[in-house]
């Protein structure tokens, strides 16, 4: 009997720990079992064609997200090929199964500059792609009448050549990261790597407001704040001019602003010029405010570099510029302009405009002993309200236009920052008007053209 009932025990023990064993194992097996289903789908995709991740982008941000989602894919063992739009020709759409496209909204909801001639090039003729799957990140601001107009144009166009999407687009308002997460959501789906770590939102880093000087004391336009910033932890991370920075307002942190840096490292700060918002029931504009009259001398920004590979000087260092800008764009001109005077070169041109030379002739002294010392040889400035009749930079532009072609034909860049409205595009048909269209579009092509504008 004793036997017998040690006997059940020991069954009943052996039968409990089996299962138990097994409730244990359980996880591992599934886990084993999805490791190598999930190895599978690996090892067919990496031989399956690369997959497109391309870019059309002006101040980075899609080009950022596309080189993360060129880096999740490939963690995921997929084959990619990380390019601009603008490098994609009719055959490359033609060969690929798979293209995630990653593209902004400048203007009033027209492509980038970067992918202009892709427009021009392909989406104004048919082409059949029934072969392909793709998907759109389309960025942009809702501010804008047209939001996300380009995205929206390429998806459509992508629709209408027989293509078909992996997943509906995705539209992100001004950088907002619940869109992105989303976007690398389906990206793990696609990819079978549901267990790879989430996309976090890029970290801001504590910066002081060292210094603020208000430049246009009396300016019939908007007041023009110069403003300085240290890092909080002391040691002064690495920019380029050109560069840009975004500042998290403590109103709105999920939505940041940018602004050109007008200092190089070489000055031990940022420095940023800020024209303070104004909007129509007379509150101050969020971030400019925060940085121009809320935020106290000695407080804590929030704030992060961004490179702007596209307004660096790069190759063009050793090239002759000319800087032409207006308002608050003379701050990344100033950037340039200082890291040519560190490196001692002097074939600098400085076209400026604003409203009166007396209120609004933007950090002057530092100017005008750049232009007595030789580090800035050619200056003209157009100030359009000093004179009868109305003068702007793009005027003096073509005044000199000989000169212009000239400092052209002798390799020069030209580079352009401030506001879109009125300077900009006005820039761009002067100079269209000066050298034709092609050879503008050849200038932008070869990175002698570039712009920085807002
Ligand atoms: C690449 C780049 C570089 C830039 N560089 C600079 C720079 O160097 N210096 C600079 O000063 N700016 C720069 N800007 C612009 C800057 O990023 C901000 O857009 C600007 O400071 C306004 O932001 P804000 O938060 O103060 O205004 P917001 O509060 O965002 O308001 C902006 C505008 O939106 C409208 N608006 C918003 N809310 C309302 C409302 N409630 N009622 C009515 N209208 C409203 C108004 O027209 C207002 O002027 C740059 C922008 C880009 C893209
Ligand atoms: C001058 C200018 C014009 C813009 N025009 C539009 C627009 O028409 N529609 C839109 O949705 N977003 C517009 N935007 C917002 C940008 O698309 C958005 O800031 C985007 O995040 C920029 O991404 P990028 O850095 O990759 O170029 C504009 C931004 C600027 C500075």
């Amino acid at each position: 009997m004793i036997f017998t009932h040690d006997t059940t025990r020991l069954a009943l023990l052996a039968v409990l720990s089996l299962s138990y064993a097994g409730v244990c194992m359980a996880p591992w097996l599934r886990a084993r079992a999805r490791r190598r289903a999930s190895d599978a789908a690996r090892a067919a995709l990496a031989d399956s064609p690369a997959w497109l991740v391309a870019y059309a982008s002006q101040t980075g941000n899609a080009e950022e997200l596309a080189t993360q989602t060129a880096r999740s894919l490939q963690l995921a063992g997929i084959p990619v090929r990380l390019c601009a739009l603008a490098e994609l020709t009719a055959n490359d759409l033609q060969q690929a199964e798979r293209a995630l496209l990653l593209v902004s909204t400048y203007g009033e909801g027209d492509a980038p500059d970067n992918a202009a001639a892709f427009m021009g090039r392909l989406m104004t003729g048919g082409l059949a792609l029934p072969q392909l799957h793709y998907a759109v990140l389309a960025l942009g601001d809702r501010s804008y009448g047209q939001f996300c107009g380009f995205g929206r144009a390429l998806d459509a166009w992508l629709a209408a050549q027989g293509a078909s999407r992996l997943f509906e687009r995705i539209e992100v308002d001004r950088s907002a990261s619940a869109a992105i997460e989303q976007w690398f959501q389906h990206l793990s789906h696609l990819a079978g790597t549901s267990d790879a770590p989430d996309w976090s939102a890029p970290a801001f880093g504590d910066w002081r407001l060292t210094h603020r000087q208000l430049l246009n004391p009396g300016s019939a336009g908007g007041a023009i704040y110069h403003v300085e910033l240290a890092p909080v932890a002391g040691t002064l991370p690495d920019w380029q001019s050109g560069d840009l920075v975004q500042v998290a307002a403590p109103l709105d942190p999920a939505q940041p602003r940018e602004y050109s840096i007008a200092s190089i490292p070489h000055d031990g700060g940022v420095h940023l010029l800020v024209r303070q918002q104004m909007h129509p029931d007379g509150s101050l504009g969020l971030a400019s405010g925060w940085l121009t009259a809320q935020a106290a001398v000695g407080e804590v920004v929030q704030l992060r570099l961004r490179q702007h590979r596209r307004f660096r000087l790069e190759d063009n260092a050793r090239r002759p510029l000319i800087l032409i800008g207006n308002g608050s764009g003379i701050a990344g001109l100033r950037g340039h302009l200082k890291s040519r005077v560190l490196a001692g070169q002097r074939r600098n041109w400085l076209i400026f405009g604003e409203r009166n030379a007396a209120h609004d002739f933007l950090y002057r002294e530092e100017i005008e002993q750049w232009h007595a010392s030789g580090d800035l040889p050619r200056l003209d400035l157009a100030f359009s309200r000093d004179q009868a009749e109305r003068m702007y930079v793009q005027d003096r532009l073509r005044g000199n236009a000989d000169e212009v072609r000239l400092w052209l034909e002798q390799g020069a860049a030209i580079y352009i920052c401030g506001s879109l409205a009125g300077m900009a595009g006005g820039v761009d048909q002067a100079l269209q008007d000066m050298l034709g269209r092609s050879a503008l579009d050849a200038l932008a092509a070869a990175g002698r053209y570039r712009r920085d504008v807002y």
